[in-house]
């Protein structure tokens, strides 16, 4: 046996679970202290009355013969894909049923999305960025180069015609660093993907999260992004399905290398590798985008914004650089002059025991910055701002 020699060059552990680790060991060693969590972006709030509702009633239909439901269709329920395809629609974006995947969550689909690409294509990644990304394409020995996010370019790198890339991960709103491209800055990576035969790999797992119709909410609604990019995105952090699972893949027919359209190998992948999303999740991911859904997950999403608008605030009176906030659930700072991100983490832990994550966790570029989401509660969401206060002030 040999084993796949890849993996030798990933991180001892992936991120969120060296933190957990520490935290963990701080807990044990002062068990009754109250410590504030805004590390991992897992959600707080409970899901919302019409998507437990709906999901009520599937879990009856299970009860029964005449209305059970085993496999679910390769690339998820109509009544799901329908709802997918209107909430587009709405944003001026057609698209075909047979262009919609559900799936059990953005990060599985961006993990798996690999598979379909040949391990010749050049990859080239933000940094910072979301570790999935790159740990997906270590495991799988490709090579990848990186782009440059940083205070200069307010964390959103630009394509630069010198660099040869065939496959580019772009997430905006960004996880980390919150930062949102606009129209003009997604076009002409739209342009530059057209232009290089490369495929644009866009995450919207927070797209939720922007305010107003003025920045994409989707890749798609720049001109010609069908024939360029594939798009992920997630129930996760719009509805609080990070313990539920379900997301989406749009693969546009557009979108070809050759003869061979991408969406037909990710119908063919999933169907050999993927089981689909259980009918009593799908049924609920559907009632998001009931009017009542769409009510109760906006006000779920306001009151995260209000969260991070506390955290807004705290920076500017404290005079630290940050990005996001605005139109994201991260907010991305500097750490004080001298301390790389790991020692401000642990600073951060001993003296006021709030957790964040180490920006340097999220690449190179991410030295001396770090991350805090606003998916806490909003009390908690307050006292830790007021104890970063007092300790950065
Ligand atoms: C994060 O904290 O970056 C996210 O929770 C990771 C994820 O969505 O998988």
């Amino acid at each position: 046996m040999q084993i796949n020699s890849n993996y030798a060059n990933l991180q001892e552990s992936y991120l969120f679970l060296t933190i957990a680790k520490k935290v963990a060991a701080y807990t044990q060693a002062h068990p009754n202290h109250n410590i504030i969590r805004m590390g991992i972006g897992d959600v707080t709030q409970p899901l919302v009355p019409a998507v437990i509702e709906a999901m009520h009633k599937a879990t009856d239909e299970m009860a029964h013969k005449e209305t059970f439901h085993g496999y679910s269709p390769d690339q998820g329920y109509d009544f799901l894909r329908e709802a997918i395809q209107d909430y587009y629609a709405k944003r001026g974006v057609s698209l075909k049923l047979s262009e919609i995947f559900i799936g059990d969550g953005a990060k599985s689909d961006i993990g798996n999305i690999v598979d379909i690409f040949s391990d010749d294509n050049c990859v080239l990644i933000p940094d910072p960025v979301y570790p999935v990304y790159v740990d997906t394409n270590v495991m799988a020995g490709r090579k990848v180069s990186y782009l440059n996010a940083n205070e200069q370019n307010g964390f959103l790198g630009m394509p630069d015609e010198s660099v040869k890339a065939d496959i580019i991960y772009l997430c905006s709103p960004n996880n980390p660093t919150g930062a949102v491209y606009n129209k003009e800055q997604l076009k002409a990576w739209v342009d530059y993907a057209l232009k290089n035969d490369a495929v644009i790999l866009f995450d919207a797992a927070y797209e939720s999260f922007i305010v107003g119709d003025e920045l994409p909410h989707s890749i798609f609604e720049i001109e010609g992004a069908k024939r360029c990019a594939i798009e992920f995105c997630s129930f996760s952090k719009t509805a609080g399905f990070t313990g539920v699972r379900c997301g989406y893949t749009v693969i546009a027919d557009e979108l070809t290398c050759g003869d061979t359209k991408l969406n037909t190998l990710w119908a063919r992948r999933q169907a050999t590798k993927f089981n689909g999303v259980n009918y009593i999740t799908q049924r609920a991911a559907a009632a998001v985008f009931s009017e009542e859904g769409q009510k109760q997950v906006k006000s779920v999403i306001e009151y995260y914004r209000a969260n991070a608008k506390l955290m807004v605030d705290a920076f500017r009176e404290m005079g630290v650089w940050f990005t996001g906030g605005e139109n994201s659930p991260y907010i991305w700072h500097k750490v004080p002059d001298g301390m790389t991100s790991w020692e401000f983490f642990d600073y951060l832990l001993n003296e006021a025991e709030v957790v964040g994550t180490p920006g340097s966790g999220f690449g190179k570029n991410g030295e001396g910055f770090f991350r805090l989401t606003a998916f806490g509660t909003y009390e908690k969401t307050k006292e830790a701002m007021e104890r970063l206060k007092k300790l950065l002030k």
